[in-house]
């Protein structure tokens, strides 16, 4: 499938829709990734699926692949992700990396996100501050998901000197473990109808009033990227105190898929979630964890849901974040 192109960053001749920075965008990209492209669709698929079929194709150029409406938007574990245009920003960023440990990309992706859109932890903690539901969820303190990443991967054959991939992508020892990376962001933008839900999902217009899609699109890319760039070079250790002071699982009651239950306790060198369980601490890498609301009553069980993912039928009072976000090698899904 192809999109329905607004414009390309190739045309700049052309009339850019005025909403989209191409030219902004475009300059923090190649900044970054030298004959990296920008392109704005009008409507498409996923742009997540749009890149992952140009890689199987061999195209694996640095790419921004930004839609302003998704027919068939994916969320992880085969969930839907479902935005509204104008209501949203979705997009894809798909680039060729070779980190020595791919474990906690997507923490490093969402803490910079997190970081970008709001610079500032507010001084009382709850209901706005911008934080992070291990592994890939973006929330507000509140308890509703602001946004949602899912970091898929390709293998790639790397490409000869002089083809516009920078070296510093990747560790020099593993180059050969080169992969194209798509890294999928959705964020909530704008206020949306509940339908029907007790409480709507999170917006960014909730904590910045003024910020539309492009606005934060061109607030976080550059950061985002020199992230990724870090995480190729560090990984996601360095990162630790800073995502601890944006985790919002740390001290609360989680239930993990396989029934046990403690208490999230931050996450380790390599981001996975630390679980104090009755039987001792549990390292996650792969699990679904539930969180108990809030403000729920004593006893009450732990719901089940998701904010602006799920099969439609998302609650976004309750939290299910699901992950598998810490694969020892490579895998095609990082979710
Ligand atoms: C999740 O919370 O389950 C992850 C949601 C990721 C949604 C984004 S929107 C842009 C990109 N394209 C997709 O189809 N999905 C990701």
């Amino acid at each position: 499938m192809t999109g329905a192109p607004l414009h390309a960053a190739s045309d700049a001749a052309s009339a850019a829709p005025p909403a989209w920075p191409i030219a902004a965008l475009q300059q923090a990209l190649a900044a970054h990734l030298p004959g990296g492209s920008v392109e704005v669709l009008e409507r498409i698929d996923s742009t997540n699926t749009e890149l992952m079929r140009r890689a199987r194709e061999g195209r694996c150029a640095p790419t921004l692949l930004v839609a302003e409406q998704q027919t068939a938007g994916r969320g992880r574990l085969g969930r839907q992700w479902l935005s509204s245009p104008g209501d949203s920003l979705t997009f894809s960023l798909g680039l060729a990396l070779a980190p020595r440990d791919w474990s906690g990309l997507s923490l490093a992706v969402g803490l910079s996100v997190a970081e970008s859109l709001q610079p500032e932890l507010p001084a009382s903690a709850l209901p706005l501050k911008l934080g992070l539901k291990w592994p890939n969820d973006l929330w507000l303190a509140d308890d509703r998901k602001l946004g949602g990443i899912l970091i898929e991967t390709a293998s790639f054959v790397l490409p000869g000197v002089g083809s516009g991939f920078p070296s510093s992508l990747w560790a020099p020892a593993a180059a050969a473990a080169a992969r194209y990376v798509v890294i999928g962001i959705g964020i909530n933008i704008r206020p949306r109808d509940a339908q029907g839900l007790a409480t709507p999902p999170a917006c960014l217009q909730d904590i910045a009033p003024e910020m539309d899609a492009p606005a934060a699109l061109l607030r976080l890319l550059a950061p985002l990227l020199e992230g990724v760039q870090a995480f190729a070079a560090h990984g996601f250790a360095p990162l630790r105190p800073r995502y601890a002071a944006r985790d919002l699982l740390a001290g609360r009651e989680v239930l993990l898929s396989d029934g046990a239950s403690g208490v999230a306790q931050g996450v380790g060198a390599d981001g996975a979630l630390q679980v104090q369980t009755p039987a001792g601490l549990r390292s996650v890498t792969s699990s679904e964890v539930s969180v108990r609301p809030r403000a729920s009553a004593a006893g009450e069980a732990p719901v089940a849901g998701a904010g602006a993912d799920a099969g439609a039928a998302d609650d976004s009072n309750a939290i299910r974040a699901a992950t598998a976000d810490h694969p020892a090698a490579p895998q095609s899904a990082i979710e």
